[in-house]
Protein backbone atom coordinates (compact mmCIF):
# COMPACT_ATOMS: atom_id res chain seq x y z
CA UNK A 1 0.00 0.00 0.00
CA UNK A 2 1.38 3.31 -1.16
CA UNK A 3 1.72 6.18 1.63
CA UNK A 4 -1.12 8.55 1.22
CA UNK A 5 -3.31 6.21 -1.02
CA UNK A 6 -5.96 4.11 0.80
CA UNK A 7 -7.62 1.32 0.23
CA UNK A 8 -11.18 1.31 -1.00
CA UNK A 9 -12.88 -2.32 -1.12
CA UNK A 10 -17.08 -2.71 -0.93
CA UNK A 11 -19.28 -5.54 -0.22
CA UNK A 12 -21.94 -6.57 -3.24
CA UNK A 13 -24.75 -8.68 -3.36
CA UNK A 14 -28.41 -8.77 -2.41
CA UNK A 15 -30.45 -9.06 0.53
CA UNK A 16 -29.27 -11.01 3.33
CA UNK A 17 -26.17 -12.21 2.22
CA UNK A 18 -24.29 -11.17 5.44
CA UNK A 19 -22.22 -8.37 4.19
CA UNK A 20 -22.20 -6.41 7.37
CA UNK A 21 -20.66 -9.11 9.75
CA UNK A 22 -18.38 -9.72 7.20
CA UNK A 23 -17.01 -6.09 6.82
CA UNK A 24 -16.70 -6.26 10.97
CA UNK A 25 -14.86 -9.41 11.15
CA UNK A 26 -12.17 -8.28 8.14
CA UNK A 27 -11.96 -5.07 9.92
CA UNK A 28 -10.79 -6.87 12.59
CA UNK A 29 -7.96 -8.48 10.84
CA UNK A 30 -6.97 -5.44 9.09
CA UNK A 31 -6.62 -3.62 12.37
CA UNK A 32 -4.59 -6.19 14.80
CA UNK A 33 -2.22 -6.20 11.29
CA UNK A 34 -2.24 -2.23 11.86
CA UNK A 35 -4.18 -0.88 9.67
CA UNK A 36 -6.30 2.58 9.82
CA UNK A 37 -9.65 0.92 8.93
CA UNK A 38 -12.94 3.08 8.30
CA UNK A 39 -15.80 1.12 8.03
CA UNK A 40 -19.14 2.56 6.06
CA UNK A 41 -22.37 1.62 4.34
CA UNK A 42 -24.13 3.35 1.72
CA UNK A 43 -26.75 4.61 1.41
CA UNK A 44 -25.34 6.48 4.67
CA UNK A 45 -22.20 7.19 6.26
CA UNK A 46 -22.72 10.73 7.25
CA UNK A 47 -25.12 12.49 8.79
CA UNK A 48 -26.63 13.85 5.90
CA UNK A 49 -26.21 10.49 3.81
CA UNK A 50 -28.14 9.00 6.30
CA UNK A 51 -31.11 11.14 6.38
CA UNK A 52 -31.19 11.10 2.67
CA UNK A 53 -31.16 6.71 3.60
CA UNK A 54 -33.86 7.28 5.46
CA UNK A 55 -35.87 8.88 2.67
CA UNK A 56 -34.70 6.08 0.31
CA UNK A 57 -35.87 3.53 2.47
CA UNK A 58 -38.66 4.26 4.01
CA UNK A 59 -41.63 1.38 3.57
CA UNK A 60 -44.14 4.88 3.88
CA UNK A 61 -42.55 5.99 0.11
CA UNK A 62 -43.52 3.33 -1.93
CA UNK A 63 -45.25 5.60 -4.08
CA UNK A 64 -41.33 6.98 -5.07
CA UNK A 65 -40.66 7.12 -8.66
CA UNK A 66 -37.50 5.62 -9.97
CA UNK A 67 -36.14 8.69 -11.04
CA UNK A 68 -36.15 9.81 -7.54
CA UNK A 69 -34.58 7.00 -5.99
CA UNK A 70 -32.07 7.00 -9.24
CA UNK A 71 -31.05 10.26 -7.93
CA UNK A 72 -31.62 10.18 -4.24
CA UNK A 73 -29.00 7.13 -4.41
CA UNK A 74 -26.50 9.15 -5.98
CA UNK A 75 -26.89 12.47 -3.82
CA UNK A 76 -26.02 10.11 -0.98
CA UNK A 77 -23.15 8.80 -2.76
CA UNK A 78 -21.78 12.12 -3.35
CA UNK A 79 -22.08 13.24 0.13
CA UNK A 80 -20.44 10.31 1.54
CA UNK A 81 -17.06 10.40 -1.09
CA UNK A 82 -17.10 13.74 -0.36
CA UNK A 83 -17.43 14.00 3.38
CA UNK A 84 -15.62 10.28 4.24
CA UNK A 85 -14.54 7.97 1.74
CA UNK A 86 -12.45 10.64 -0.52
CA UNK A 87 -10.76 12.23 2.80
CA UNK A 88 -9.85 8.74 4.56
CA UNK A 89 -8.31 7.43 1.51
CA UNK A 90 -6.04 10.49 0.87
CA UNK A 91 -5.00 10.06 4.37
CA UNK A 92 -4.13 6.18 3.43
CA UNK A 93 -6.91 4.60 5.17
CA UNK A 94 -8.88 1.30 4.39
CA UNK A 95 -12.35 2.15 3.55
CA UNK A 96 -14.69 -1.28 3.44
CA UNK A 97 -17.76 -0.14 2.62
CA UNK A 98 -21.33 -2.16 2.72
CA UNK A 99 -22.41 -1.46 -1.04
CA UNK A 100 -21.28 1.28 -3.16
CA UNK A 101 -21.52 2.19 -6.91
CA UNK A 102 -21.86 -1.41 -8.25
CA UNK A 103 -25.53 -1.28 -6.12
CA UNK A 104 -26.85 1.44 -8.36
CA UNK A 105 -25.47 -0.25 -11.45
CA UNK A 106 -27.43 -3.73 -10.41
CA UNK A 107 -30.66 -2.30 -9.02
CA UNK A 108 -31.05 0.86 -10.80
CA UNK A 109 -29.17 0.59 -14.35
CA UNK A 110 -30.23 -3.38 -14.62
CA UNK A 111 -33.31 -4.13 -12.28
CA UNK A 112 -35.06 -0.52 -12.95
CA UNK A 113 -34.03 -0.31 -16.19
CA UNK A 114 -32.23 2.38 -16.62
CA UNK A 115 -28.81 1.09 -18.13
CA UNK A 116 -25.84 0.42 -16.90
CA UNK A 117 -23.95 3.42 -19.27
CA UNK A 118 -26.24 6.28 -17.57
CA UNK A 119 -25.97 5.11 -13.98
CA UNK A 120 -22.01 4.39 -14.10
CA UNK A 121 -21.38 8.69 -15.61
CA UNK A 122 -23.86 9.31 -12.81
CA UNK A 123 -21.67 7.35 -10.11
CA UNK A 124 -18.05 9.22 -12.34
CA UNK A 125 -19.59 12.04 -10.79
CA UNK A 126 -21.01 11.22 -7.18
CA UNK A 127 -17.79 9.29 -6.69
CA UNK A 128 -15.14 11.64 -8.55
CA UNK A 129 -14.52 8.93 -10.60
CA UNK A 130 -12.92 6.25 -8.14
CA UNK A 131 -13.39 2.53 -8.50
CA UNK A 132 -13.23 0.04 -5.16
CA UNK A 133 -9.83 -1.62 -5.47
CA UNK A 134 -11.61 -4.38 -5.03
CA UNK A 135 -15.47 -5.90 -4.83
CA UNK A 136 -16.26 -8.36 -2.84
CA UNK A 137 -19.65 -10.32 -4.35
CA UNK A 138 -21.33 -12.38 -1.38
CA UNK A 139 -23.35 -14.66 -3.62
CA UNK A 140 -26.26 -16.51 -2.10
CA UNK A 141 -29.50 -18.09 -3.37
CA UNK A 142 -32.37 -15.30 -3.11
CA UNK A 143 -34.68 -17.87 -1.05
CA UNK A 144 -31.86 -18.08 1.54
CA UNK A 145 -31.40 -14.01 1.85
CA UNK A 146 -34.60 -13.55 1.88
CA UNK A 147 -35.25 -15.27 4.75
CA UNK A 148 -32.38 -14.63 6.79
CA UNK A 149 -33.12 -11.11 6.37
CA UNK A 150 -36.89 -11.49 7.20
CA UNK A 151 -35.95 -13.75 9.73
CA UNK A 152 -33.48 -10.83 11.81
CA UNK A 153 -33.83 -7.12 10.00
CA UNK A 154 -36.13 -4.48 10.04
CA UNK A 155 -37.59 -4.79 6.20
CA UNK A 156 -37.26 -1.96 3.65
CA UNK A 157 -38.65 -0.58 1.31
CA UNK A 158 -36.62 -2.40 -1.27
CA UNK A 159 -37.46 -5.76 0.16
CA UNK A 160 -41.01 -5.44 -0.52
CA UNK A 161 -40.25 -6.05 -4.13
CA UNK A 162 -41.20 -9.61 -5.34
CA UNK A 163 -38.89 -12.58 -5.73
CA UNK A 164 -38.42 -11.84 -9.16
CA UNK A 165 -36.72 -9.01 -8.24
CA UNK A 166 -34.33 -10.29 -6.23
CA UNK A 167 -33.56 -12.92 -8.98
CA UNK A 168 -32.42 -10.20 -11.13
CA UNK A 169 -30.34 -8.74 -8.41
CA UNK A 170 -28.81 -11.55 -8.11
CA UNK A 171 -28.13 -12.52 -12.03
CA UNK A 172 -27.41 -8.80 -12.43
CA UNK A 173 -24.27 -8.57 -9.78
CA UNK A 174 -22.95 -12.30 -11.24
CA UNK A 175 -23.02 -10.95 -14.83
CA UNK A 176 -20.91 -7.81 -13.79
CA UNK A 177 -18.25 -9.90 -11.62
CA UNK A 178 -17.83 -12.10 -14.67
CA UNK A 179 -17.37 -9.11 -16.45
CA UNK A 180 -14.83 -8.14 -14.08
CA UNK A 181 -14.26 -4.47 -15.13
CA UNK A 182 -10.76 -3.10 -13.80
CA UNK A 183 -10.43 -6.69 -12.50
CA UNK A 184 -11.57 -5.75 -8.81
CA UNK A 185 -14.09 -8.51 -8.51
CA UNK A 186 -13.90 -11.91 -5.81
CA UNK A 187 -16.79 -13.60 -5.78
CA UNK A 188 -17.86 -15.72 -2.97
CA UNK A 189 -20.13 -18.60 -1.92
CA UNK A 190 -22.07 -16.80 1.01
CA UNK A 191 -24.37 -19.49 1.34
CA UNK A 192 -21.60 -20.93 3.77
CA UNK A 193 -20.86 -20.77 7.24
CA UNK A 194 -19.52 -17.05 8.86
CA UNK A 195 -16.65 -18.45 9.73
CA UNK A 196 -16.10 -19.99 6.18
CA UNK A 197 -17.23 -17.16 4.43
CA UNK A 198 -14.14 -14.91 6.22
CA UNK A 199 -11.47 -17.87 5.51
CA UNK A 200 -12.56 -17.49 2.21
CA UNK A 201 -12.30 -13.74 1.69
CA UNK A 202 -8.60 -13.64 3.69
CA UNK A 203 -7.48 -16.25 1.40
CA UNK A 204 -8.62 -14.34 -1.54
CA UNK A 205 -7.30 -11.06 -0.34
CA UNK A 206 -4.33 -12.56 0.41
CA UNK A 207 -3.85 -14.23 -3.33
CA UNK A 208 -5.16 -10.84 -5.10
CA UNK A 209 -1.93 -9.00 -3.16
CA UNK A 210 -4.11 -5.60 -2.77
CA UNK A 211 -2.20 -5.09 0.23
CA UNK A 212 1.60 -4.60 -1.09
P1 LIG B 1 -29.92 -2.12 3.38
O1 LIG B 1 -30.88 -2.29 4.51
O2 LIG B 1 -28.63 -1.46 3.67
O3 LIG B 1 -29.76 -3.51 2.66
P2 LIG B 1 -28.63 -4.56 2.72
O4 LIG B 1 -28.47 -4.96 4.17
O5 LIG B 1 -29.14 -5.66 1.84
O6 LIG B 1 -27.43 -3.89 2.17
O7 LIG B 1 -30.69 -1.36 2.23
C1 LIG B 1 -30.09 -0.89 1.11
C2 LIG B 1 -31.03 -1.15 -0.04
O8 LIG B 1 -30.82 -0.18 -1.05
C3 LIG B 1 -30.82 -2.50 -0.68
O9 LIG B 1 -32.06 -3.05 -1.03
C4 LIG B 1 -30.06 -2.17 -1.96
C5 LIG B 1 -30.54 -0.80 -2.29
N1 LIG B 1 -29.61 0.06 -3.04
C6 LIG B 1 -29.91 0.42 -4.34
O10 LIG B 1 -30.96 0.02 -4.88
N2 LIG B 1 -29.06 1.24 -5.02
C7 LIG B 1 -27.92 1.72 -4.45
O11 LIG B 1 -27.15 2.47 -5.11
C8 LIG B 1 -27.61 1.34 -3.11
C9 LIG B 1 -26.36 1.84 -2.44
C10 LIG B 1 -28.48 0.51 -2.43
Amino acid sequence: MKKNQGILISFEGGEGVGKTVQIKQLADVLKTKGYDVVITREPGGTVISEQIREVILSTKNIGMAFTTEVLLFQAARAQIYRELILPSLKAGKVVLCDRTRDSSVVYQGIVRGFGKKLIEQLNDISTKNTYPNLTILLDVPVEIGLSRRHNCEKVNRLDLEQKDFHEKVRKGYLKLAEKNDHKRWLVIDGSKSIEEVHEEILEKIKANKIFQ
